[in-house]
């Protein structure tokens, strides 16, 4: 091989599972670790919608699947891990990615709204992270990915809510850092700043919005979502061997800027 150093990257017989992989910056996620040689299980909610993203990298002639469950859903959390351990008997890597936005000032939020948040983003991170240990412990090794935010790090006014469970997120992530890497598994979290993702379509489209987040970030645009995926595909390579419980932003600069 001419770059022997690049097989370091390669994710070659390695299952990964990736949530809310049917759009956005969690299918550039998959495709990219699928196209680094793991097999890659992609989660969604919908049927068609996964079979279409799965459809994405199966057509590439990678290795992929779906599991269709709720991540918010704990027994079917469950469910769907023990169809993991039964199927291919393993879990190397987990990408906690989905995630749901709710961007508005604390005093229009219910209650229900709040909980959902919590539930969702946070409550639902470390059920997965719990789910994930339980496979990757027996073989003393394992990446725990969480998708994260900037969000989480360097407050906006009337989003209170996602940035507080952003940065409980990373708390999570350190904790599990300490927690397992005695144990093989390593712990690590990436925080996207502004991505062209659907989730974001309404905010692109304000042009106000978009020139605020482009001026704000030093490269001087949004990311591209497949601009996450080397990332990801670093924390879950053995070039990563040696890092755990720390924040990769991919922001194109815009946390350091003032
Ligand atoms: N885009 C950005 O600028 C940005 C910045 C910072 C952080 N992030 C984080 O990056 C992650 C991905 O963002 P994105 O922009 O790619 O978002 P997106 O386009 O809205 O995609 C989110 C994905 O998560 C899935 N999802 C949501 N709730 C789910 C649930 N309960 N169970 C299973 N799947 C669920 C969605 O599936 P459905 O189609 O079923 O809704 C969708 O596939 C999120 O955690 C987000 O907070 C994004």
């Amino acid at each position: 091989m001419a770059h022997p150093y690049l097989q370091t990257f390669s994710l070659d017989g390695k299952i990964a599972l990736v949530t809310g992989a049917v759009r956005g910056l969690g299918l550039e996620i998959a495709c990219a670790m699928a196209g680094s040689g793991a097999h890659v299980i992609l989660n969604g909610r919908d049927a068609a919608n996964l079979a279409a993203a799965v459809q994405t990298i199966t057509s590439r002639g990678q290795s992929a699947s779906a599991l269709l469950f709720d991540v918010a859903d704990p027994v079917a959390v469950k469910v769907a891990f023990a169809e993991i351990a039964a199927t291919h008997g393993r879990l190397d890597i987990l990408v906690s990615n989905a995630g749901t936005r709710n961007r508005k000032p604390l005093l229009d939020f219910t209650d229900e709204e709040i909980q959902s948040m919590v539930q969702v983003n946070l409550g639902a991170g470390y059920i997965l992270a719990r789910e994930a240990a339980r496979l990757m412990l027996p073989l003393r090794s394992g990446r725990l990915i969480t998708i994260t935010s900037i969000a989480g790090q360097i407050a906006r006014a009337g989003d209170p809510v996602y940035a507080g469970v952003k940065q409980g997120l990373t708390g999570m992530m350190r904790a599990l850092a300490a927690e397992y890497g005695p144990m093989g598994i390593t712990s690590n979290a990436i925080a996207p700043g502004g991505f062209a993702t659907e989730a974001n379509a309404a905010a692109i489209a304000d042009a106000k919005i978009h020139d605020h987040f482009a001026n704000r970030t030093p490269l001087g645009r949004w990311g591209r979502p497949h601009e996450i995926a080397g990332a990801a595909v670093f924390l879950a390579s053995a070039a990563a061997s040696y890092v755990n419980g720390q924040v990769l932003n991919v922001d194109g600069g815009m946390s350091i800027a003032m």
